[in-house]
């Protein structure tokens, strides 16, 4: 039987093609983006008291209220933004899942989505198999900063949504509050929706603050803001996150939530819920990371690597023309072949394939890794 392709141009992500690689030459792994530290035994034994406490059965649509309610709280603190944690949240799995059904809830065939490149691998397919158009903005110069007015130029009757991504993988750097501004007057008056990527919301460095779209208030009410449980608790494999919004864009995200998964993961929910109630580690997350990149960075000091310090998220993307003119696929691969370590090609974050000599590491990794990773990347092109 033949099937047409509804994706005729997606590979498989580059996140299993480095992994299998990764694996098959017993590489250092610093390719795909999750830690490899263990999770804070206090909330393993919440999963367990959860599922003794008997929330082994299907959990409610949006969510157990007694989580919506943590986060409802937390982003009232720290963005000042209040949601009703009734009918403005929905605990989903993952944020692949709530970036999924927000796509599907709102987006129709013909419409412009416009996406920040380089920009995270989940969002493209979404919007093509809606049969919609992506609208590439690009980010600026080897410090992927913001032209506020191409983005200007880029809306037009068709735009239906704007899809953001702060603290931004893969480029490591943040939305400033005068981007948020940019933005918020851009979005003004539109009915233009703002599909907010937060979900290293709690990894950002040098005293910079996140700046969550519900800090706007312009741009709260016409946006969409997902997180991710798995970053934050180094859990990745939860798949555990969620979305809010305002009561009338959730209420559509619900209708498509409800028969994508009806509801997620119940004893995790119960878990997390009662580890919310103590912010010291979110709170602690920044300075965590900020020390990782800080000691890899000095480690590979006399690599042949150049950078700019990511300013938040766990990556660091590098440059590296002074080394060779390969293009970055053929120079991750040759990493992984002859020096055993994985890396991401950043070519792979653009629709275009473009190729500016970088690649991406992860530095969620535990010192050790982060050694072992440095001895090689210092040897690199000597
Ligand atoms: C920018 C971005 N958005 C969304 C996700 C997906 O998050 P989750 O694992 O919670 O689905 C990731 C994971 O790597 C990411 O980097």
């Amino acid at each position: 039987m033949y099937h047409k392709s509804k994706l005729p141009n997606l590979a498989t992500t580059i996140f299993t093609t480095m992994g299998q690689l990764a694996r098959q030459h017993n590489a250092v792994n610093i390719s795909q983006g999750f830690p490899n530290f263990p999770t804070d035994p206090h909330l393993l034994s919440l999963v367990k008291k959860a599922m003794e406490a008997g929330l082994n059965q299907y959990a409610p649509m949006q969510g157990i209220l007694p989580l919506r309610e943590r986060i409802s709280e937390k982003m009232e603190t720290l963005y000042g933004h209040s949601y009703h944690p009734e009918t403005e949240i929905t605990i989903t799995a993952g944020a692949t899942q709530a970036i999924f059904t927000a796509i599907t809830a709102f987006i129709r065939p013909k419409d412009e989505v416009i996406v920040f490149e380089p920009a995270f691998d989940c969002y493209a397919p979404a919007i093509d198999l809606m049969g919609a158009t992506l609208v590439s903005m690009p980010m600026q110069g080897p410090n992927f900063t913001m032209d506020w007015s191409l983005f200007q130029s880029k809306i037009t009757p068709k735009t239906k949504m704007v899809i953001i991504n702060s603290p931004h993988n893969p480029t490591g750097t943040l939305l400033k509050q005068h981007d948020m501004e940019e933005l918020q007057n851009a979005l003004r008056g539109t009915n233009i929706l703002l599909l907010s990527d937060e979900v290293y919301e709690h990894m950002t460095f040098d005293g910079a603050a996140h700046q969550s779209a519900c800090r706007f208030p312009d741009l709260a009410s016409q946006s969409l803001i997902c997180a991710s449980f798995g970053k934050t608790f180094h859990v990745t494999g939860w798949k555990m996150g969620y979305m809010a919004g305002p009561k009338a864009l959730m209420h559509e995200f619900n209708k498509v939530h409800q028969y994508n998964v009806f509801c997620v993961n119940h004893p995790m929910q119960g878990a997390l819920a009662d580890y919310l109630q103590n912010p010291d580690p979110y709170m602690a997350l920044s300075a965590f990371y900020q020390e990782k990149r800080d000691y890899f960075l000095k480690a590979i000091s006399a690599s042949k690597f150049k950078w700019t310090p990511s300013e938040g998220t766990y990556f660091q993307v590098v440059d590296y023309s002074d080394i060779t003119t390969e293009t970055d696929m053929d120079f991750a691969t040759r990493l992984v072949r002859e020096y055993g370590i994985a890396t991401i090609p950043m070519s792979v974050f653009w629709e275009d394939g473009r190729q500016d000599q970088q690649l991406r590491f992860c530095f969620a990794k535990t010192k050790d890794t982060l050694d072992r990773a440095a001895e090689i990347i210092n040897r690199i092109g000597q």
